[in-house]
């Protein structure tokens, strides 16, 4: 085993530390649910397969733990602050468990992640321990003792130098199989015999049987079975159809957004198909969707935040991705349960180690990251032969630095989140962050109203009162030249606690929300949610979106909420992709804290007309148009396909000093392109931008490819996965492959449509 483990006091110790803590968060948040949180992931036996072949995912070590338990100790900090205020009650506690849950990746699967380590932790201590009494063991007694060859065939461990890790295997299955179920059900019974033919049929870690080949391993799968190509549907009925079949309040708004957005989905796909000549020269995929975090206890408390108007960023995402998978005629499946997802995929029964029984049949697995974790938990070996399939909803992004295991860890970029190894381009979207993530996006309904008539009226957001804690200035300027209208939460028979010259209208049902933006001058925010999705609805409505800027911007160092996601991004407003990508007239990005600024602002907005506005890639047709792109083109399982962007739309650009190519490309109207890194990646390209190198080095950075004047050295990219447009260092000039993009679609390129 290479794993290098503290003294083992030291990790009892830490492990009973983040149990204590873990308990208590439990006991904080849902009395009377212990246990529910406990995983059925990645199961402990998995982990060490994975750590004894160091195949992705090291073993976890005493720095990774301390890290998590840091976490977590802060997470703990927040909540027994929220606990020491007087007012708190059940329905304060719902409230803070909803605005935790404005996280898509939230607590509940940190706390899932503490207990996995905890028990792979001890797993580990004790499979060491094992591990070396074995050992001394096998010098002593040549052979094992009560397995010998069975009829007709000899069952020794040969030394095969192809198969370096089959000893240790027979090893670790000799001490562990009983450990999961899945062994036995593969034909694992304890003897040498049926581990080596377990590990050469269903894994491939021993030399063959005779009269075997690994071509035959049950899972796998090199060829996809595409038939038909894709025909656009003028109808959803196929997808209310998949989703109908299941219950619950979250499946409940997907399938009533959807229903409410049909029209405009089928409108843009007839639009679609008549540009296209019926032809969107993709196959008809087999897609799974599986949104994890609706799955289990978690997504029971999820469902029922939908019901009094929690957030809700993720469903739409959920429900505008079904709708146009299902227009871009695909085929469909959505699923929210664990034991579902189980059985579609043929996991073999157990606790997740073994590989699945048959090939994986869907092209594409549309997840996020606690579904990830799930398919992890459940696929053993065949989850890296198909991660090239998966898709994770990701609303905040993963930048490459937090992507690459070993270098996340040696760098200090270690997230709860991160360290999965897929390719950058997988991680998908809500709005435009890094390039280095695929946008996924949502749609915003387009009202069709003839007439807009707005009121010298602002409607604040903020669903929740402690959203609007220390504004008071800010809603008094605001007040004085407006009327200000807020849709706050109220508990029953009670009021919300705002200040006296607001209307609160209470939590309001879409439509009626709708209504209130319509006849609104200014939809306000307060600085808290960052990044959802209103905003765009009210510009859609006619409305001025009104922010405040942050200063200095919030980023995970200095920001609680962005704390342990994994980006280094400065955010700069309360929405930035409204700050830099729409901007005036409909944008106005203000310090809330300068209320001359204010003033001035509101006084200028009342004097300024805009007309209904929603930037293409957040319509129907602009989703359609770019998710139609990305699965006719992003193939992450064969290295051989051509690439996308083709090469023809490279803009190479030498930034200066200190700043990422995320801003680089952004500062000459372009946008970062990752899929183009490899072409400035060599020698030439240096010389190419003017540069000369005295020096020329490879090394796995993600900053490179990029050049230090001090003593002109070049430094090259050695690891693919780490190219990256988020990033900088004051003391490197990055070059940036930039191209075009066509006006509100940033994720196509003109020439790659
Ligand atoms: C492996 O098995 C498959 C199917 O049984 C067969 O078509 C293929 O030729 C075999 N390959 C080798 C290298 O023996
Ligand atoms: C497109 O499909 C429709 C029916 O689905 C058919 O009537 C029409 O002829 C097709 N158009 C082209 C250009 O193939
Ligand atoms: C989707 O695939 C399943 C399984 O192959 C099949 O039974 C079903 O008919 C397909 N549905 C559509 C709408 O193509
Ligand atoms: C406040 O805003 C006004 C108007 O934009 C500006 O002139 C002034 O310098 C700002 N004051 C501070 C302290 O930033
Ligand atoms: C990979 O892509 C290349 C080029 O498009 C193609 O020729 C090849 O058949 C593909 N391989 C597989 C396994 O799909």
């Amino acid at each position: 085993m290479r794993l290098s483990l503290r003294p083992r006091s030291g990790c009892l110790l830490l492990c009973l530390c983040v149990s204590v803590g873990t308990l208590l968060l439990q006991s904080l948040w849902v009395p009377g649910e212990e246990g529910q949180f406990i995983p059925a992931g990645r199961s402990p036996d998995e982990q060490g397969q994975r750590g004894s072949h160091g195949a992705q995912r090291g073993g976890p070590r005493g720095d990774r733990l301390s890290l998590r338990l840091e976490a977590l100790s802060s997470q703990l900090q927040s909540l027994s602050q929220e606990r020491d205020s007087p007012q708190i009650d059940t329905q304060h506690l719902h409230l803070l468990m909803q605005s935790l849950r404005q996280d898509q990746q939230g607590l509940v699967q940190s706390v899932e992640e503490q207990l996995k380590r905890i028990s792979q932790k001890i797993d580990q201590l004790s499979l060491h321990h094992h591990h070396h009494r074995r050992h001394r063991h096998h010098q002593e007694e040549e052979s094992p003792p009560g397995d010998g060859p069975g009829p007709g065939e000899s069952c020794s461990v040969t030394l095969d130098p192809r198969y370096p890790a089959c000893s240790e295997k027979v090893e670790f299955l000799r001490v562990r199989w009983q450990l999961d179920p899945c062994y036995a059900f593969y034909g694992v019974d304890g003897t040498t015999c049926s581990i080596l033919t377990y590990l050469s049929q269903v894994e491939d870690f021993c030399p063959l049987r005779p009269g075997r080949n690994h071509s035959v391993l049950p899972w796998r799968q090199t060829e996809r079975s595409y038939t038909e190509k894709a025909e656009v549907r003028a109808t959803l009925s196929s997808l209310y159809e998949g989703v109908s079949s299941s219950r619950g309040p979250a499946l409940g708004f997907i399938r009533s957004r959807v229903e409410q957005m049909s029209q405009e989905w089928i409108q843009a796909g007839l639009r679609m198909k008549q540009q296209s000549q019926n032809n969107t020269d993709s196959p008809q995929m087999k897609v799974l969707l599986y949104p994890g975090v609706l799955a289990g206890s978690a997504g029971q408390q999820f469902g029922s935040m939908v019901e009094k108007g929690g957030p809700l960023g993720e469903l739409v995402q959920w429900a505008d991705l079904s709708a146009c998978l299902t227009i871009l005629g695909h085929n469909l499946t959505l699923i929210t349960s664990k034991d579902h997802l189980h059985s579609l995929i043929g996991a073999a029964p157990g606790r997740g180690s073994c590989p699945i029984q048959r090939p994986l049949p869907f092209d594409l697995i549309y997840t996020d990251y606690h579904g990830l974790a799930h398919l992890q938990g459940a696929m053993g070996l065949a989850f890296q032969h198909y991660q090239c399939r998966f898709r994770i909803l990701d609303s905040f992004g993963t930048e490459p630095a937090f992507n690459v295991d070993s270098y996340a860890r040696s760098h200090g970029y270690r997230t709860s989140w991160g360290s999965w190894g897929l390719q950058p381009l997988q991680y998908m979207t809500m709005f435009p962050h890094t390039p280095d993530n695929s946008l996924m996006g949502f749609a915003v309904k387009q009202e069709v109203r003839t007439e807009n008539r707005k009121e010298n009226m602002a409607v604040v957001y903020g669903k929740q009162e402690y959203m609007w804690q220390g504004k008071a200035d800010y809603i008094q300027v605001l007040s004085s030249e407006l009327e200000v209208h807020a849709t706050v939460y109220q508990p029953p028979g009670g009021s919300a606690l705002l200040p006296p010259a607001v209307t609160n209208h209470g939590l309001l049902a879409q439509d009626h929300f709708h209504l209130l933006l319509h006849r609104a001058k200014v939809f306000v925010g307060l600085g808290f949610p960052y990044e959802g999705p209103a905003p765009l609805e009210a510009l859609s409505l006619g409305c001025v979106f009104l922010q405040p800027s942050l200063m200095p911007p919030h980023s995970p160092h200095t920001s609680p909420f962005y704390r342990g996601k994994p980006t280094t991004r400065k955010v700069s407003s309360q929405h930035p992709y409204a700050e830099h990508f729409v901007g005036k007239p409909y944008v106005w990005t203000v310090d809330t804290t300068n209320l001359t600024a204010v003033r001035q602002a509101i006084r200028d907005i009342k004097l300024t007309q805009v007309k209904p506005f929603t930037p293409r890639e957040f319509t129907c047709a602009g989703m359609l148009e770019r998710l139609q792109a990305y699965i006719t083109h992003q193939n992450f399982c064969n290295a051989s396909s051509p690439t996308w962007p083709p090469e023809g739309a490279l803009r190479s650009h030498l930034g200066p000093l200190g700043q990422s190519c995320v801003s680089v490309c952004r500062w000459s109207g372009l946008v970062c392109e990752p899929a183009l890194f490899h072409r400035l990646n060599n020698p030439k390209a240096f010389a190419r931008l003017g540069l000369s190198c005295s020096v020329s080095e490879q090394e796995v950075n993600h900053l490179f490819p990029a050049y230090s004047p001090w003593g002109r050295r070049c430094g090259l990219q050695g690891e693919p996965l780490l190219f990256s447009c988020a990033g900088s260092d004051p003391q490197l000039r990055r070059l940036c492959p930039c191209r075009t993009y066509p006006p509100g679609q940033v994720a196509l390129s003109p020439d790659g449509l």
